[in-house]
């Protein structure tokens, strides 16, 4: 194995003596690998309680009975909060308000809908207690047959899929298209379900004072947190202070504040105690989302010269029976090939689950290895290398939309990433190539997309009269590096070292970051800080040049430029004042300003943004055992401006693995009669250890794109899934010549197969 993971050797847009652009190490890091980094469950305020779920063992029918008699007996038990005995919520809890407020199970009745739901929360004086009372409950059933896959009822067109796309999108004929086709595929793949298993499970601390609220909870979103517990409380937003600054990882199931997070909540105000609640693994296989299965059909023509003629991708998916999240599997062939025509369809069944949620790459991840392994069934299909016929259908423009987007950077992705795998070197016909060892080898290769999204992110932005700095936003680090890679961002807005910059984040009391999610967390609060700090420059260069004692005076439409605390003419450097000179004369303690980032919606009228990238495998597999090895894996991604190369190179491999662990080892395996995750723990819900993890060797292309937004930043977080499980997928056939088609790939496949 090979340690060394590569970076480009000249990032993108490094500017020698500004921060961006500078691969420093997370700053937080230390802190992390010593233990100190404090995380919710680290927190113990006086008098605190433990609460304990107790979780139903069915997946549909009701609670019958409880023992609550026994559990309080129990030495250290307090209280046992029960759909009997519960705080008063001002909202219904199956209340939906709109598409993004997901019904909770908050004890409202004694229904269950899924397996793991929370149906008791017991409450003691230790986790030990808590953890024997929720034991004692014994809880009785009226249990009804569960309704489990991909086939459990009726099927529908869910109303939107993902975040509020049409379930049916169809451009041109896809029927005339498949009909004149010189060489067509029909081929269905399924994926399973995964679940999220960040290594830090939802944990939340809350102690009430009155009407007012504290809470340690980990939070992907920490507004629309706020918002959630004010509604359900009745209390205005104002008075719920949280505070975030460290996840254990979040890939989106700690988007939205969960059910068992709120349960923690009503169990403080219960006890009026503060009251620790944290999820056991298994109890995060139901209330806290997973990403929905698929079945994917995917019926591809292409012409004599290798061009689609027509590209139709249809996926079945499921919800809960009480909830909609649809996973947009299809979308993702909306963006890469041109084809004259391209029809994308959902539909979905309902099954007694959790509701299923945003997971890393929602829709893109499940999507592309369908995709992509089809891409390479109709190159194989057409007798054409999988690389010639990507480059060969490039969209140069969105296909659905025609909007243009920057298709020579996933052409440098291509020929980057090509060039560093050594891909020219590959027999077009499977089989063809052994190692020493006698294994099969093969490469696959896959291409990567995401959408280069913002939200609405606010930050504020201080100079004070020591000429220090200070930036503050409520911003999320989940571990992908918000707390540096932001900071970067905020002393290049204010024109200071980054150790003359104090940066606030993590906290609901500062201003809205938006969401950590959609990868869109770094454009959009580094947006925001971006023109905050423009602003406070702004204000200062106002001060000083309007002012005739300044040697700035009169710098007019020159300008002045904004550099190591000190603004200096544009049109004549020798002239400058440091910034607390400039404050200092105008009596001022400090200047301060807000900033907003957001999409700019003309140049999304005009341009479609994604980020691209090119992902590239070789596996060796066992020809005898079926056993598959990743061997090396190389990306290269084009993903706008780079902030911190060493943390988006982190981004990058970490979803490349993702990718290699979605082709080969994530399922969570449901019990057909019970309707009970079977695998619901990290030691049967397989996920890459180091020993899976082989020489892994990320490239960023440089790309600069004016429209996305000022800094020109797309998102790293999700789009290393994308390309990398069908890249795997497609070096599993060409290393045996057996297309697998049921995610994961399983040793069983190859073996039946041959
Ligand atoms: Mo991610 S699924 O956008 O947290």
């Amino acid at each position: 194995m090979t340690p060394e993971i590569r970076l480009t050797e000249a990032p993108a847009h490094l500017r020698h003596g500004s921060n961006i652009g500078q691969p420093l190490t997370r700053r937080d890091g230390i802190l992390k690998v010593t233990g100190r980094a404090p995380y919710a469950a680290d927190q113990h305020p006086p008098k605190m309680l433990f609460a304990v779920l107790a979780v139903s063992t069915i997946a549909r029918g009701r609670v019958t009975f409880l023992d609550v008699a026994a559990a309080k007996k129990h030495p250290g038990v307090i209280e046992v909060m029960t759909p009997r005995y519960k705080p008063t919520l001002a909202q219904d809890p199956d209340a939906k308000a709109d598409p993004f407020t997901f019904r909770l199970d908050l004890l409202q009745d004694e229904r269950v809908r899924y397996a793991n739901q929370p149906i008791a929360v017991v409450i003691a004086q230790t986790l030990e207690a808590a953890t024997e009372g929720a034991g004692l409950l014994a809880p009785k059933y009226e249990t009804l047959p569960a309704r489990v896959g991909l086939d459990a009822g009726e099927s529908f067109v869910p109303p939107a899929v993902g975040v509020g796309g049409q379930a049916v999108v169809e451009h041109g004929d896809v029927e005339a298209g498949l009909a004149t086709a010189a060489k067509a595929i029909d081929a269905t793949y399924e994926t399973p379900p995964q679940y999220h298993n960040p290594m830090e499970p939802h944990a939340i601390v809350a102690a009430w004072d009155g009407d007012t609220l504290s809470v340690d909870t980990p939070s992907q979103g920490l507004a629309m947190a706020q918002a959630r517990i004010a509604g359900l409380f009745g209390i205005p937003p104002e008075n719920i202070h949280i505070r975030s600054p460290f996840l254990g990882g979040g890939f989106g199931c700690k988007g939205f504040i969960s059910g068992p997070q709120i349960l923690g909540i009503m169990a403080a105000r219960l006890v009026n105690r503060p009251v620790k609640l944290v999820l056991r693994r298994e109890q995060m296989y139901g209330p806290v989302g997973h990403r929905a299965p698929t079945r994917q059909r995917l019926r591809v023509g292409a012409d004599n010269a290798g061009l689609l003629t027509a590209l139709e991708h249809r996926a079945k998916t499921w919800s809960s029976t009480f909830d909609d999240f649809f996973e947009p599997a299809a979308d993702a062939s909306h963006t890469l090939y041109a084809s004259p025509a391209i029809r994308t369809a959902h539909e979905a069944v309902r099954v007694d689950s959790g509701t299923p949620l945003f997971m890393r790459a929602p829709g893109e991840a499940s999507g592309s290895i369908a995709l992509e392994s089809a891409i390479d069934e109709m190159a194989w299909a057409c007798g054409i290398d999988p690389l010639e016929f990507r480059i060969r259908n490039d969209a140069k423009v969105e296909p659905m939309t025609g909007r243009p987007f920057s298709s020579k950077a996933l052409r440098g992705c291509y020929a980057r990433g090509a060039e560093r795998f050594g891909w020219a070197g590959r027999p077009l016909s499977p089989r063809q190539m052994r190692d020493d060892a006698g294994f099969l080898v093969g490469w696959g290769m896959g291409t990567a997309t995401f959408p280069a999204l913002m939200f609405q992110g606010n930050a504020r932005a201080v100079v004070r009269a020591d000429g220090r700095g200070v930036v503050e936003t409520g911003a999320h680090d989940m571990g992908q590096g918000a707390w540096t890679a932001l900071a970067q961002i905020a002393a290049d807005s204010l024109g200071l070292d980054l150790e003359r910059v104090e940066f606030r984040a993590g906290t609901s009391d500062l201003p809205d970051a938006g969401i950590a999610g959609g990868s869109t967390h770094t454009a959009t609060a580094g947006t925001a800080i971006h023109n905050a700090g423009a602003a406070v420059i702004a204000k200062l260069a106002d001060l000083a040049t309007r002012d005739d004692r300044s040697p700035l005076f009169g710098a007019g439409n020159a300008g002045v430029i904004a550099r190591d605390g000190r603004l200096f003419r544009r049109d004549d450097e020798t002239r400058s004042e440091s910034y607390a000179d400039i404050l200092a004369r105008a009596a001022l303690v400090e200047i301060e300003a807000s900033g907003t980032g957001a999409a700019n919606p003309a140049a999304l009228a005009q341009y479609a943004m994604h980020a691209h990238g090119a992902v590239f495998a070789e596996v060796k597999v066992d020809p005898d055992l079926g056993q598959i090895r990743v061997s090396r894996m190389v990306g290269a991604f084009a993903a706008g401006r780079i902030i911190n190369p060493k943390l988006v190179r982190s981004q990058l491999l970490g979803g490349m693995i993702w990718g290699m662990s979605f082709a080969l080892h994530e399922e969570a395996v449901v019990d057909r009669h019970s309707g009970r995750v079977m695998n619901a723990n990290l030691a049967e819900y397989h996920v890459p250890v180091n020993a899976d993890v082989p020489a892994m060797d990320v490239m960023t292309v440089e790309e600069h794109d004016p429209h996305v937004n000022a800094l020109g930043i797309k998102g790293v977080g999700e789009i290393g899934i994308t390309g990398s499980a069908g890249a795997v997928a497609n070096a599993v056939w060409h290393a045996t010549g057996v297309r697998v088609r049921r995610f994961p790939i399983r040793i069983e496949e190859l073996m039946t197969a041959r």
